[in-house]
């Protein structure tokens, strides 16, 4: 397809309606699309609507189907549209939320989830996934932490990094692949006290230092689109914001693809006072490079004066189409307007056995046993089990951003346990009959937040269990005295310090996804050895977040001691569970930790190796962290900063040399004028379990 062509036979207001992107129910009232955000009215007329290139959202094939064809018919220059939608962790069949998912550490995991979103998406009719969201996050109040691999930059650069390719393969057009579009470009999860979209202040220095990294994992992948972010950067939006779009994505970056705006978001600048009028807002964005506006009209509406004002050029303009045409053209749309659709295979993929499998597998790894008193979990074979809390019926376990999961195909935590277990009670009130509860012999309390209370618009000022459930736990357990299991739902970190000790053990599970039951029954029955690690801190209060592993020094650490130190009078120091941890029912042993010199050139490469023992009789999988910290550098560094890992599986009682490379590239960082650099001296690594318990080795970097 010659594109140049192409694009010199559209007329202005064919041209700009390539940049716009709309809602299908614009082309078709039955449509089954669900929509977050503010439907606007558009303020075009219905031979505009079918104007616009690009379509947010589909029901499933056969709405794509038609939809396009309707499109076409009416169009006079027959360029087709292109569908992109939310496809987060799963299409129909659903996977753990990102959150859980990053918690894997294992990058098979992240892989599969996003093949199977893209095979079973594509069958739908969707060309595009606004997916991987990389947004660092240290703050559990805002709702959006649940859609975030979490708080490490070097783990959501490398997750970004692997699910982009999981979803474009080596061509988009190909069957069972489709284009990402890594989002909310930039900073958005450092949106002030964790409530969204509020107002985001950081450095130049932290943007690049760790920021940015994940959305470079995804640009490095060669994702073909960007999204931007809600949020201002030095006082201007992001969707407007030059620096960011021109200065870092095109020109540092060099990001050849096409960037599109959040929702509404191109609008929303008037909102931040930084725009007076629809038509400036609309012509920053064109001085910014952004190429696609969604769901608003402010290109369709202005664009045509603006060139006729000269405010505007045609060649700007075109340099935009061009851009989206190239997407189309990469996504095979010219070839067939239809490209992926097929009600048939679509009905065939959702659900099959092999992505159901993939989902289970996916729901064990990811969750994180956090607590295990006096080895509690398993609960064996023999014991009888009481079910109880609001979790108990609740099929609501996807999570959000599941919108074609179907949750009437999860079965409940009681059908899975009925297959597990001696279930000899179960009850989801918060009126169990106690005597019945005693008569158990483990009590499982399957409690949490609901899927509404994390996700877009969902921030909290409060991270604790609900009054009601905290009560609940000390209740039972004061009255029964049994040991009890605490399983939690939640999309975000919680404060469990009310009930951390009034429970035997505690079972993360996130939303888990369509396969999460029989996940969650399969882990503490010991039929699987759980083997998730925290990816974000879990507070002891809500009054220490930010709370992060890799902070600073700061000129008072809390480790050099005494009175006038970095602390809080009334907290203690550390997180209730750190960054990395994770509990399992093998005990793995750490030792052998050998450098390979204590010296290093710059030109060279240093191994770090450790001897990994499974010192028990069930068969584990262990995540080997490893960090580094630089002592000196010409901006404070972190006290630690994770630079790789590894997950191992190991028998009982075998033992494994885990070996790791330490080059260059891991000891560089920005320097104040945003250089990248690396500095002879000092530098420790660190190995171990998690990012607490840790094993030392120095070296000099000469
Ligand atoms: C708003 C959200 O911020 C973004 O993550 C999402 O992709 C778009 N809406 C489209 O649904």
């Amino acid at each position: 397809m010659d594109l140049k062509k192409l694009l010199d036979s559209l007329t202005l207001e064919e041209k700009i309606g390539q940049l716009t992107m709309i809602a299908p129910h614009f082309f078709l009232d039955s449509s089954k699309t669900w929509i977050a955000g503010p439907l606007a009215e558009l303020g075009i007329s219905e031979d505009e609507v079918f104007l616009a290139g690009s379509v947010l959202g589909i029901g499933n094939a056969e709405e794509m189907i038609e939809v396009q064809k309707r499109y076409l018919e009416k169009s006079r220059h027959k360029i087709p549209l292109i569908f992109m939608a939310d496809i987060i962790h799963g299409y129909e069949t659903i996977f753990p939320v990102p959150l859980a998912l990053a918690s894997s550490f294992n990058d098979e995991i992240l892989f599969q989830a996003a093949r199977v979103s893209a095979k079973e998406a594509k069958a739908s009719g969707i060309h595009a996934t606004f997916s991987p969201m990389v947004d660092l996050v240290r703050d559990p109040r805002w709702g959006r932490v649940v859609e975030s691999y979490g708080e490490d930059p070097y783990m959501l650069y490398r997750f970004a990094n692997v699910q982009v390719k999981a979803y474009q393969g080596r061509s988009i057009k190909h069957e069972g692949f489709l284009a990402s579009c890594v989002k909310h470009f930039a900073a958005y999860g450092l949106a002030e006290g964790g409530k969204d979209y509020n107002t985001v202040d950081l450095s130049r220095l932290n943007l690049h230092q760790y920021y940015l990294k994940g959305y470079k994992g995804a640009i490095d992948a060669k994702a073909k689109l960007v999204m931007t972010s809600f949020n201002i950067f030095e006082g201007i939006p992001a969707t407007t914001n030059q620096y960011l779009l021109k200065e870092v994505l095109r020109k540092k970056w060099k990001f050849k693809g096409t960037i599109i705006s959040d929702y509404a978001s191109l609008k929303e600048t008037i909102s931040h006072g930084t725009e007076e009028s629809e038509y400036s807002a609309a012509v920053s964005g064109v001085k910014a490079g952004l190429n696609i506006e969604m769901a608003t009209a402010l290109y369709m509406k202005n664009l045509k004066d603006a060139v006729k004002n000269g405010d505007v050029s045609i060649e700007e303009i075109d340099e935009l189409v061009m851009s989206v045409l190239k997407l189309k053209e990469e996504s095979g749309l010219f070839e067939n307007p239809f490209i992926g659709a097929n009600p048939e295979k679509e009905k065939r993929l959702i659900h099959s056995k092999a992505h159901i499998e993939k989902a289970y597998n996916a729901a064990v790894e990811s969750m994180i046993l956090l607590k295990n008193n006096h080895r509690v979990l398993p609960i064996r074979h023999y014991q009888k089990v009481a079910l109880i809390g609001p979790y108990t019926n609740n099929p609501k376990i996807n999570g959000p951003w599941s919108w074609h999961g179907d949750r009437h195909v999860n079965q409940t935590l009681y059908e899975a346990f009925k297959k597990s277990f001696r279930l000899v009670y179960s009850d989801d009130s918060f009126d169990s009959n106690i005597e019945k509860l005693k008569s158990s012999d483990v009590i499982v309390m399957a409690m949490g937040e609901s899927q509404k209370e994390s996700g877009e618009a969902h921030s909290k000022s409060n991270i604790k269990l609900d009054e009601q459930q905290i009560a609940y736990i000390k209740r039972i357990k004061a009255l029964t005295g049994k040991p009890i299991v605490l399983v939690l739902f939640n999309g975000r970190p919680l404060d469990l310090s009310d009930v951390v000790n009034h429970v035997d053990a505690i079972l993360e599970a996130y939303f888990p996804g369509t396969m999460g039951s029989k996940a969650i029954a399969h882990l503490l029955s010991g039929k699987q050895n759980p083997s998730g690690k925290l990816t974000m801190s879990f507070p002891r209060s809500v009054g220490q977040v930010p709370i992060y592993y890799n902070h600073l020094n700061t000129g008072r650490p809390y480790a050099s001691g005494g009175e006038y130190v970095s602390h809080y009078l009334d907290l203690e120091e550390k997180p209730l569970f750190p960054f990395g941890y994770g509990l399992s029912y093998s005990n793995f042993k750490y030792e052998n930790v050998q450098l390979s010199s204590d010296k290093m050139k710059l030109n060279e490469t240093l191994t770090i190796s450790v001897d990994i023992t499974n010192d028990s009789y069930v068969q584990g999988k262990e995540v080997v962290q490893l960090y580094l910290r630089d002592h000196v550098a010409k901006v404070s560094r972190p006290v630690k900063e994770l630079i790789n890992f590894k997950k191992i599986d190991l028998a009982p009682n075998e033992t494994k040399k885990v070996i790791f490379e330490i080059t260059k590239k891991d000891l560089e960082y920005y320097d104040h004028n945003l250089n990248l650099r690396v500095d002879p001296g000092k530098f420790s690594l660190f190995i171990g379990p998690n990012s607490e318990e840790l094993i030392e080795k120095e070296f000099i970097l000469e």
